[in-house]
């Protein structure tokens, strides 16, 4: 066949290509290159930048960018996303017939970074999400360029190394023996929760449910302040949602330890096989942290009691409380980073009840979270890595790996390929900021929290939901002139015929919320978050109660953002009260 002369000869073309790769062998030229992409890129995303928490916005009057504003009636420019549900010329994309440019797609990966919101920045209060540290990015630069895989040590050399450190590291810092203990990274928080809940059905069913499948009904036991992720794990793992026993928590967001004991003593008397207890330390919402240890002695002590050969699992959900644990020999004394004396006492009083954590059986920990690594970064852990074994799976099912090396997790990781991404940003933080560096980032979170508690305590008209959870984390709703924010607040809990009253204040709120999001996106505030149920009212079928969520965790807030937030509370208040006025 007559070959096309217009088309150049593949090897032409493929000569070209290999200028889009690394180059295999050292080739300064080819590494000046990789560098010049990567700064290519960060010019174009700091074009994106203004005063803004968000990326590709301008503030309202800011003279010189050539950024867009903040547009409340078409706020696509957030997400590219133009239509709800449909999602747009987003759904109309051909797939690319020719080749590009590393410049040019570099620029287009920049410029969707367009709408995100910088968790960095001193304004944002958003949620559980911190910005990465600079070391935790090379780690996940490292194993984008490698591609470790850590299914075996012949796929990821150190990488493989680096997650058994890692667990070494985390189990020397919650008390596990790390002889004994072992664990592995995965696939977010939910993974963690899925692996807990798994070795908790597995060690009850004696590795049976691997072969056999789930033929009882096995239970799992959180508090309704515990993750969504329970329902997924129940589905996903043939235990089912109706298997799932949801314990109420008390005001301080904690599992009812009598609400506990008297559901576990009717499961044993009735023989239920209750596989799993999860508690949640550090809960989503509002840092409500549960009494583990409490918890694991009643397990005990009612093991004992009804001679279970099987007792419950306990898996710690820490996804969020984990690093309080840098606390756990901290000279809360002498306090020697000096935090102020309210700050003081919210570290110490989540510390100690994190500091049981080396009494769970496994945990879960999430990097992504309050460890400051870029999404995913999340490890479980177990106490006794023996247990894994009810897990695997026969080697001669995967013929080809594991004819050398010396660690095989993928013998039983639900995974097959596991990136060492995660984990490299783990090291590299544990490694840079050590409990030192832990204690100050957290320790500010808290002050910076404690210091917006005691600005918003001032206004008769704010009601601070979550008092005894003393993280990050500040719930709070607002209230219209000649209502008693506390009193509303408890009748709204507790009373009924209060219901519509209820309404109209999670109405209200949702309207504050908004005026304080759009002035945050103008460039003019703090990002905030909001829940649409914070907590149910007490009495049977209670409304929810929604609330406003300040989560901190950025290194740059400071003093200015709980002043401005406070400041943006009552303007936005006058503002209603004024278009109320005038309707
Ligand atoms: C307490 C808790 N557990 C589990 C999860 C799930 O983590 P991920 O979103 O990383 O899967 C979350 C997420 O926010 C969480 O707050």
């Amino acid at each position: 066949m007559k070959r096309n002369t217009k088309e150049k000869h593949y090897t032409e073309i493929l000569e070209h290509i290999q200028t889009f790769f690394q180059t295999p062998f050292s080739d300064p030229i080819m590494d000046g290159y990789f560098t010049h992409t990567i700064s290519h890129f960060l010019d174009h995303v700091d074009n994106l930048k203004c005063v803004a928490p968000i990326l590709g916005i301008k503030q309202e009057e800011c003279p010189t960018c050539k950024l867009q504003s903040f547009d409340k009636e078409n706020p696509s420019i957030l997400s590219g996303i133009e239509q709800q549900g449909q999602f747009g010329t987003a759904q109309i994309q051909d797939f690319p017939e020719h080749i590009s440019s590393v410049e040019s797609v570099t620029e287009t990966l920049a410029d969707y970074c367009q709408g995100m919101t910088l968790w960095g920045h001193p304004n944002t209060q958003a949620n559980v999400v911190p910005p990465p540290t600079v070391p935790s990015i090379v780690g996940f630069i490292a194993a984008a360029m490698y591609s470790p895989n850590i299914i075996w040590d012949e796929y990821s050399a150190l990488f493989a190394k680096a997650e058994i450190q890692v667990v070494s590291m985390l189990s020397n810092l919650i008390g596990y023996d790390s002889q004994k203990s072992g664990g592995l990274f995965t696939f977010g928080g939910t993974g963690t929760n899925l692996y807990g809940c798994k070795l908790g059905i597995e060690k009850m069913l004696g590795g049976t449910g691997m072969t056999e499948g789930i033929r009882d009904d096995v239970k799992i036991v959180a508090s309704e302040s515990s993750h969504y992720s329970r329902y997924n794990i129940a589905s996903w793992l043939g235990v089912g949602t109706k298997n799932l026993v949801t314990i109420p928590s008390t005001h301080k967001n904690k599992m009812s330890l009598t609400d506990l004991e008297d559901y576990l003593r009717k499961a044993f008397e009735e023989q239920e096989k209750v596989a799993v207890i999860l508690p949640t330390l550090g809960t989503t919402d509002a840092f409500g942290i549960d009494d583990l240890a409490a918890i694991v002695q009643l397990r005990d002590r009612l093991a004992y009691e009804f001679s279970l050969e099987k007792p419950p699992h306990i898996h710690a959900d820490a996804v969020i409380g984990w690093p309080w644990s840098v606390f756990n020999d901290y000279d809360f004394e002498t306090n020697p980073l000096g935090y102020h004396a309210r700050t003081l006492r919210s570290l110490q009083d989540s510390s100690m009840k994190i500091k049981s954590l080396h009494m769970a059986d496994s945990i879960g920990i999430d990097f992504h979270k309050t460890g400051y690594t870029p999404y995913i970064s999340s490890v479980f852990l177990l106490k006794n890595r023996e247990d894994m074994t009810l897990l695997s799976r026969e080697p001669e099912q995967m013929p080809y790996l594991y004819q050398f090396g010396y660690y095989h997790p993928g013998i039983y990781t639900l995974e097959s390929s596991r990136s060492a991404a995660g984990t490299m940003a783990a090291l590299a933080n544990l490694l840079l900021l050590g409990k030192q560096g832990y204690r100050v980032l957290i320790g500010h979170l808290v002050e910076m929290a404690e210091m917006l508690r005691e600005e918003l305590e001032q206004h008769p008209y704010i009601c601070i939901l979550n008092d005894y959870n003393y993280g990050p984390v500040t719930l709070f709703r607002v209230y219209p002139d000649g209502v008693d924010a506390q009193k509303a607040y408890e009748q709204e809990m507790s009373d009924p015929n209060y219901r519509d009253e209820l309404e109209e204040n999670n109405a209200y709120n949702r309207h504050i919320f908004d005026k304080l999001h759009e002035q945050a996106m103008r460039g003019e505030g703090v990002l905030l978050s909001w829940t649409d149920a914070y907590r149910h009212a007490d009495y049977p079928d209670g409304l929810p109660i929604a609330a406003i969520k300040s989560f901190i965790m950025s290194p740059w807030t400071d003093m200015n953002s709980s002043n401005t937030l406070a400041r943006q509370v009552a303007d936005a208040r006058i503002q209603i009260k004024e278009t109320e006025k005038s309707t």
